[in-house]
């Protein structure tokens, strides 16, 4: 019979109120383990029909088999394995010794047998299992409130470096970082009066601000010149989209892959005489074509260092007489209709 010192016996809660002869009964034909730290008592591997009690040491709960600082010590008195002998399934977790640690062991049919004898063992453990299970819920909402306001913070951060990188390529090109921004909202005006949904839009809206990300592979005096480029400094400049993409790729997760699309596709035109691989039409991705309209809506009704900014009205002619030509029919109406919106963006945003 495995002998329990009183103190001990005290502090186990499964047998709290419990006649003394039917814990006796049951020390009878229970048996004791000991293990020496380190010794598993429990694993997900293992089938299981045993509980144990800790009448001597303690022992540590690992998930994983990762020793976490916080992993669940089960102290003098503590139980452990009581759910998977219930429910019948390998247990949750590692369960090992954090010294040396006496364990009573009560296999399933011993834990029956006494709670025959005593329906207040079965009152223990299901007070002990509801306890179990309100510390591990309350737990796991904590745990989901934790990775929700972890995943914003990484979109949120992602977005930044987004944003930043597209203001380098802009700076480069003397443009402003109010560009990237009116560029973005002008992108998700449109896209939404041509019915993308929200999560399309997000995307886009998200993409559009590294259109010009390739302009970091030009040189300086090419971008700032004054006056006209001649043929081979134009070639360069139209090696923009190809340099974006080449930035932009290998990494297929959102909104990267919208924003190497829209990089490589920002300057094809309808018509098929854009660049750089003369798209024409439907084969120009949507992003890509919606990014061409935002980008030239912006550059003319905005100030450069070469030029005045054009009255929206005069811009808008201007589109419309390149629907079909270098804008795609569609986007061009959808534009219009998005007008009203895309004069608050612009009042919103001025450059400095
Ligand atoms: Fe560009
Ligand atoms: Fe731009």
């Amino acid at each position: 019979m495995v002998q329990i010192d009183e103190g001990v016996l005290g502090s186990i809660r499964l047998f709290r109120g419990v006649p003394r002869e039917a814990v006796e009964k049951l020390l009878a034909v229970a048996s004791e383990q000991e293990l020496d730290t380190g010794n598993l008592l429990l694993s997900p591997q293992w089938s299981n029909d045993a509980m144990f009690i800790v009448l001597e040491g303690s022992l540590s709960v690992r998930f994983g088999g990762v020793d976490y600082p916080e992993a669940r010590v089960i102290p003098e008195g503590g139980s452990v394995g009581e759910i998977s002998i219930l429910d019948r399934k390998t247990p949750s977790a590692f369960v090992v010794a954090r010294e040396p640690t006496r364990v009573l062991s009560i296999r399933e049919a011993q834990l029956w047998d006494v709670i025959d004898d005593s329906g207040r063992v079965a009152g223990n453990l299901l007070r002990m299992l509801s306890q179990w299970l309100r510390d591990n819920t309350v737990s796991i909402v904590e745990l989901e409130q934790m990775v929700v306001a972890r995943t914003r913070k990484i979109e949120e951060t992602k977005q930044e470096i987004i944003n930043r990188l597209g203001r380098a390529a802009e700076y480069k090109d003397n443009e402003t970082s109010q560009h990237i921004r009116r560029m973005q909202l002008y992108c998700g005006a449109i896209g939404r009066v041509i019915g993308l949904n929200a999560k399309a839009v997000a995307t886009l809206t998200a993409a559009a601000p590294m259109h010009d990300v390739g302009k970091i592979g030009i040189p300086d005096n090419i971008l700032i010149k004054q006056g006209k480029l001649n043929e081979s400094e134009f070639e360069l400049v139209k090696s923009h989209p190809t340099i974006g993409a080449a930035i932009l790729e290998g990494y297929s997760e959102e909104p990267l892959i919208s924003a190497r699309q829209i990089a490589l596709t920002h300057h094809e035109k309808w018509d098929g005489t854009g660049y750089p691989n003369g798209l024409k039409g439907d084969e120009i991705p949507l992003y890509g074509r919606i990014a061409a309209i935002a980008d030239v809506f912006d550059a003319l009704t905005s100030k450069r260092p070469f030029k005045e900014a054009w009255p929206v009205s005069v811009a808008m002619q201007y589109i419309i007489s390149q629907s079909g030509v270098h804008f795609d029919p569609k986007l061009v109406k959808a534009l219009t209709e998005a007008l009203p919106e895309m004069e608050i963006i612009q009042s919103e945003h001025p450059d400095p």
